[in-house]
This record gives structure tokens, sequence and C-alpha cells, in this order.
């Protein structure tokens, strides 16, 4: 039994709004239904017309600042449960107040209820958070993110693990070449044992760097899977602001790609979900619970390290980066600090390459 009081949540982290954050998978959103979810530390609540368009409006009436997810959907309209004002929810104006009579000069359709852009892309509901007080010009977002895919036939899976710290911490575990075969040791990947000297090569993208293509890691058992004899392997890793890691790996028609997102539930918990998809193995059946095993293995070691690593947080330890292991961790604090300020800079000015035991 634990009869520990209940912790206090970890340390915030600076965040970053004017970009798409996936809430919640958009098969959870059904026609006349609503489902709540989190991002950034805006409550929201979401939902699909009848027309299958999805909307993602801020759970608060502007009446009185109840949830509106406590009222009412008919697929067409969210009705407040207190007042029974009722609202078209993608734009959030206002269609109805039941109050008003005929003496009453107020018109409904100048008031707005918060309402974001939401988009189904990969199975998952993408949500737009302009900066606070930019108003409802939504007309400049940039394109929803999507998982690079390179054939029409594909398999697909994906998953999500909840993490007890922000998103900093969570994004640089991400992209920390050197936690892997002490988080991830197991008789399928690689042993502690395996550790080599590995050089890596990066160059700087837009909002973001590139681990440029390589050979991929001898010691590696996923790569053997893909099972390409004779077929140069290339291997891609991208991290682009605010949170997003696209890996694909492609060797002659075959292809592995998988997106994974750090996204901020508050200033100081997130969510990672990772949605990958792939042409190998096409015909055979069991690769796809086979892969949702070995990456759902995977998110859990990392997820279990961070829950330890959220108690020590707690405490405000002073923290280091080393290099050349934490290197892309010093890049993701200088590019977040950029676009935090507004300016272009990057922290690469051309490609470099990096060193570290792995
Ligand atoms: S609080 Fe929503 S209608 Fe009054
Ligand atoms: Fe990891």
């Amino acid at each position: 039994m634990n009869n520990e009081p209940p912790l206090a949540p970890g340390p915030p982290a600076e965040l970053i709004f004017g970009d798409w954050y996936p809430a919640l998978r958009s098969s959870e959103l059904r026609i006349a239904k609503m489902t709540q979810a989190m991002l950034l530390g805006i409550p929201l609540v979401l939902g699909r017309k009848r027309d299958g368009r999805l909307f993602a409006m801020r759970d608060l009436c502007p009446h009185r600042g109840i949830p509106l997810s406590a009222g009412w959907f008919d697929g067409e309209n969210v009705q407040c449960k207190y007042h029974g004002w009722k609202f078209e929810p993608c734009s959030g104006q206002c269609t109805e107040i039941p109050s008003l009579t005929q003496f009453e000069t107020l018109e409904p359709g100048k008031i707005y209820a918060g309402a974001y852009l939401c988009e189904e892309r990969d199975g998952y509901a993408w949500v737009y958070l302009p900066e606070p007080g930019s108003g409802r010009s939504l007309a400049q977002a940039p394109p929803v993110p999507e998982l690079p895919k390179f054939s029409s036939r594909y398999r697909s899976a994906h998953l999500v693990a909840a993490l007890p710290c922000n998103v900093d911490h969570g994004i640089i575990g991400l992209m920390d070449p050197a936690h892997g075969p002490f988080v991830h040791q197991a008789w399928w990947w690689r042993s502690r044992a395996s550790i080599h000297e590995k050089e890596k090569h990066f160059e700087p993208i837009s909002q973001g760097f590139r681990m440029s293509s390589h050979a991929p890691s001898a010691n590696s058992a996923p790569y053997k899977l893909l099972g390409v004899y004779g077929e140069p392997i290339t291997t891609t890793i991208d991290f682009v602001l605010p949170n997003r890691r696209y890996e694909t790996i492609r060797a002659g028609a075959k292809w592995f790609s998988s997106l994974t997102t750090v996204t901020p539930v508050t200033p100081s918990t997130c969510r990672i979900d990772v949605i990958a998809a792939w042409n190998v193995f096409y015909n055979i059946p069991f690769v796809t619970p086979i892969a949702r095993f070995f990456g759902a293995r995977f998110v859990r070691q990392d997820q279990q390290t961070m829950i330890e690593q959220a108690q020590g947080l707690r405490f405000h330890p002073g923290l280091m980066l080393i290099d050349d292991a934490d290197k892309p961790a010093k890049w993701y604090f200088a590019l977040k600090q950029a676009r935090l300020k507004g300016i272009e800079e990057h922290p690469l000015s051309g490609p470099v390459t990096l060193h570290w035991r792995s």
C-alpha cells in the first residue's frame, strides 16, 4: 500500500503555440458524440459532425464557463447544458440563445465559443493551436503533419504512452542515443556489451535537423527484419519543431516509416504518440501484431524510465548536457528558443559529424 500524499507535478516547460498537435485517435470521434482532450493545458471538446468533419472547441462555454462537453451534441450543434446556448462547433459561432425575446437586440451570431482548426491525418485528430491572443485568423496555419508513405499499399500501427514529465524531457529523451543500451537492452534488440563507437552525420533543415542517410546499425534486429539483401539501405531521421521525429528506412521498393510526436498535455506533462507504416513483408499476416509488440515494449521502457526520472525532477536538480551524445538536445533547446523569440537563427550552420558510444 502506498500512503504517500500525491506528488506535486514536476517543473513546467515553455510551450510552442502556432502549430499542429495530435489530440486523440480520430476513431474515437463518432457522430453526435463529444470527447474531451487536453492539449497545451487547454481543455478541448472534440467531435464529428454529421457530414464527417471533425471539430475541436475550447471546452468552456463563453457565457459562464461550464464545460461544453457537459451539454449535448446532435451532430450539427453543440448545446450548453446550463442555459442552452447553441454553437456551430467548427466555427464556434453561436446559433441560438433560448432566453432571448423580441425585445432583445443581442445577435447570437456575433458571439463565438473558442474553436480550433481540426483535421484528420493518419488516424489522428490534429488540432492547430494559434498563439494566444492572435484572434480568429486561422488562415496562416501550415499544412497538417503527415506520415510519409512510399507506396499505395501498406500496413500501419500506432501506440501511445503518457509521460509524467514536461515536453522538453520527453523530446530530449526521444533523441538521446546514449540511453539505448541501458533502457532498451533486450535479447532481440541489443545488449549492453554491444556498445561501440558511432559516427553520425547531421545537417540543418528548416525548423530542425536531419541525421543523414547512413547504413543501419549492424546490431539492430529490426533492420535485419527488413530482409533486404543487395539493396542499399538508407535511413533518415528528421527532428522538426515543435515535437516531431520522422524516421524513414528505404531499400529498393521496400520501406518503413514512422512519425513520433511528444505533445504537451499540460506545461508539466506530455504524451508520446508513434504512428508507423511499412510495406515490408506485406503479405505476412502477423507482422502488424509483431511490430506493435516490439514498438510497445520499446515505448514502455522509455515510459518507465521517465516515470522514475520524474520522481527526481520534482526536486529541481541541476541538469547536464554533455558532448557529443547530448548535442542534439542542445540543438533542440536552441531551435526552440529561436522559435519562441521569433528569430531566424539555427544552431547548425552546416553539416556536423558527432561521435558517441552506444
Ligand atoms: S453557461 Fe453556457 S449557456 Fe450559460
Ligand atoms: Fe528510448
